[in-house]
């Protein structure tokens, strides 16, 4: 079918040229986590040596549960919006008290932890549980938006819900963390905002901005 054809496409696309990344290495979800709430705000290359010391110092729920507060936030130095480590801390906490310390693989105990909102729950869902969640970030958003010229305003917060109907039927459910990680890959060195490198991408067959030439007039985005 054409939905295989494409999924077919999009993962033989990510087998060959995925970045090499250090979550890449494990499904484990305590790592996922900490590598997506790290990527959140900043770009993936700065977050990697961030990642590895993290994760000597810090290499269980358990041990960030109890981590110093200044050693922590000492670790977060130069990634920013230092509300994302202090959530960590509280999540780390909570599945201690709620979860017998362990990460929770149920979609709804996944998304009551703190810091955790609709795209790090789908991201985690589909890499460490293989769950089929489309993980529905700025790059899936931009990508989708060109693949079907779906007009949605990404400004909007009803537009992840457009975003969600159109990607899951579409999503892997042999490999769904990787078809999320494979369209995050095409979002940041192919499909990127301001230049759209058609001639190289897996999907350009699939692709109606591309067949129409409108690749830049999408997302849709009204207020700056
Ligand atoms: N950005 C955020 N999470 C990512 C991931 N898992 N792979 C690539 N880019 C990302």
């Amino acid at each position: 079918s054409q939905i295989e054809d494409f999924q077919i496409q999009l993962l033989n696309w990510y087998d060959i040229n995925k970045k090499p990344l250090p979550w890449r290495k494990t499904k484990a979800p305590y790592q996922i986590w900490i590598s997506e709430i790290m990527a959140q705000q900043t770009q993936v290359e700065t977050v990697i040596p961030y990642y590895e010391r993290f994760m000597t110092k810090y290499p269980t729920v358990e041990s960030l549960a109890q981590a110093d507060d200044a050693e922590l936030l000492k670790m977060w130095e130069g990634l920013g919006y230092y509300s994302r480590v202090r959530n960590l801390k509280l999540a780390a906490q909570q599945m201690i008290r709620d979860f017998d310390g362990q990460f929770p693989s149920d979609l709804t105990d996944i998304l009551s932890l703190k810091g955790i909102g609709p795209y790090t729950a789908a991201a985690i869902a589909s890499i460490s549980f293989n769950l089929a969640e489309p993980a529905i970030d700025g790059n899936l958003m931009r990508v989708t938006s060109r693949l079907f010229e779906l007009d949605s305003d990404i400004s909007k917060s009803n537009a992840r819900k457009s975003f969600d109907e159109v990607l899951r039927p579409l999503i892997s459910s042999e490999r769904p963390g990787d078809f999320n990680q494979a369209l995050m890959d095409i979002g940041s060195q192919i499909c990127t905002p301001k230049i759209a490198r058609c001639e190289i991408c897996p999907l350009n067959q699939y692709c109606q901005a591309y067949k129409e030439g409108t690749q830049l007039n999408f997302p849709v985005k009204t207020k700056k």
